[in-house]
């Protein structure tokens, strides 16, 4: 038996904490999701959710929202809704309607208002503050229009095995009046079944809204495949493919539970969300897209400081050697150095390819040479999920030089955690996440009139 929220973003935070205190006391997934995402969207300086949303071109906050129940696949939307102060409590009430589940405009206001639900006017003078500056902007330069759109998408399991999903947006800035994104969309924005899992998504609707990747990630995990492997093979392809035919997926990211609480994302994008867990406190995640883990950053740097201790032994700054190891640093990062396509080189004077190039850097240095091969083979087994393969590689290192033996002995320290993001194309989320937020506190959040100013600031910095 376990118990879960995961939220998009980090704004996701402001709701897990306290639906996970109503789940913890035994309450329902319905319950606690609805607890969980009604708290963003109360919060005026989250500027892509609920009250303080961003306007549309018209200068008009318009929402979209969904809720589904994993149990009983009843689920409700609202899309281009104005007015609604809880766009998320509409939609599951629309959730239990025996028809007309999704509502659009004035349709969507109108139930809300007949049902009793709180109507508020959602352009804060901020947003409207934020949406005047842009307005001017766009006029004087040409740029694109649209940014800010980042969907809180939440799931919920509770004790008794039930999961819930919902996504709440004021969608893309600046978009016109009556565009709707995925995020009332079932299959597309989120989609739940409690016998096997949940996912949903945010970032660009017109991208996300191509496939139905969060059904296809529920429909993986039930053949089996974890939450990341289920993402990995859901999405991953499927930006490939957009990519290939010149489509350029704009930002994409996904959060997926299974109903054993194994968990996983997916981004191409930096991407922060929120997980908690049973008794734990809720975290704070960053992932970074392209499986680039902070463990290769470690072995990069270690690669590089060897590098440089090799050029300085080299007298002649002109030689071959000294060219190939001092400007071409990138190369020797790449996970797989083309060994095909030659290029001429200045300097070297000579057309090579990437790999020639970098055994001419290494060759005269054993102990470099040692550090790429390790480098190399690290990343890899972390790019391919091979978790044996990188924990032998971890285990029978052979010292070959002092940076590099240090970063290896702190991969061994810390092992299973290594291991564990072998997993997943997560970052060291909850320290780097905290580490950033004290330096940005420290920078701004100083001499306060009172701790709540404080507070209000913080989340001005980091909604
Ligand atoms: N993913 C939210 C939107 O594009 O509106």
């Amino acid at each position: 038996m376990t118990i879960a929220m995961i939220g998009t973003w980090r704004m996701a935070e402001t709701g897990i904490t306290p639906a996970m205190a109503e789940l913890r006391a035994g309450g329902s997934a319905r319950d606690a999701l609805v607890t969980a995402i009604k708290a963003v969207e109360d919060y005026p300086y989250y500027q892509s959710v609920g009250y303080g949303g961003l306007p549309n071109a018209a200068g008009v906050v318009e929402t979209d929202a969904a809720y589904m129940d994993g149990d009983t696949f009843r689920l409700g939307a609202i899309a281009g809704a104005r007015d609604i102060a809880n766009p998320i409590a509409v939609a599951q009430a629309l959730s239990q309607e025996p028809a007309n589940n999704l509502l659009v405009g004035t349709g969507a206001t109108e139930y809300a208002s007949t049902r009793g639900f709180e109507l508020k006017n959602m352009l804060t003078e901020r947003a409207g503050q934020k949406w005047e500056q842009k307005r001017q902007e766009l006029a004087s330069k040409n740029l694109n229009p649209y940014d800010g759109h980042d969907t809180v998408g939440m799931v919920a399991l509770d004790a008794q095995s039930r999961m819930t999903v919902g996504t709440s947006t004021s969608g893309l800035f600046m978009k016109r009046t009556g565009r709707v994104g995925d995020s009332p969309l079932p299959g597309a924005g989120y989609y739940v079944d409690s016998t096997i899992g949940v996912a949903t998504a945010t970032g660009m609707g017109e991208d996300l809204m191509k496939a139905s990747l969060s059904y296809e990630t529920v429909r993986l995990m039930g053949t089996g495949l974890s939450a990341s492997e289920a993402l990995r093979q859901a999405v991953y392809p499927f930006i490939d493919r957009l990519t290939k035919i010149g489509q350029h997926p704009r930002e994409f990211s996904y959060v997926a539970l299974r109903q054993d609480g194994d968990w996983g994302i997916a981004t191409n994008v930096e991407f922060t969300f929120a997980v908690a867990q049973d008794d734990g406190a809720t975290q704070i995640y960053i992932a970074q897209p392209n499986g680039d883990q902070p463990d290769i950053q470690l072995l990069g740097r270690a690669m590089d400081q060897m590098r440089v201790q090799a050029l300085r032994q080299i007298k002649d700054k002109h030689s071959q050697v000294y060219k190939a190891l001092k400007p071409n640093w990138k190369i020797y990062h790449k996970a797989d150095p083309d060994a095909k396509t030659k290029h001429y080189r200045f300097g070297i004077n000579e057309s090579l390819t990437d790999q020639e190039l970098i055994d001419i850097g290494i060759t005269p240095f054993p102990n470099l040479h040692n550090a790429y091969e390790t480098y190399i083979d690290i990343h890899d087994a972390l790019l391919n999920s091979q978790t044996e393969r990188l924990s032998n590689l971890i285990k029978t290192y052979r010292s070959c030089g002092e940076p590099m033996d240090i970063a290896i002995a702190t991969l061994r320290k810390n092992l299973k955690g290594v291991l564990n993001a072998s997993q997943t194309r997560l970052s060291n989320g909850p320290l780097e996440g905290i580490n950033r937020k004290i330096k940005a506190l420290k920078r701004s959040c100083y001499g306060f009139a009172n701790q709540e100013r404080m507070f209000e600031r913080i989340y001005q910095l980091i909604a």
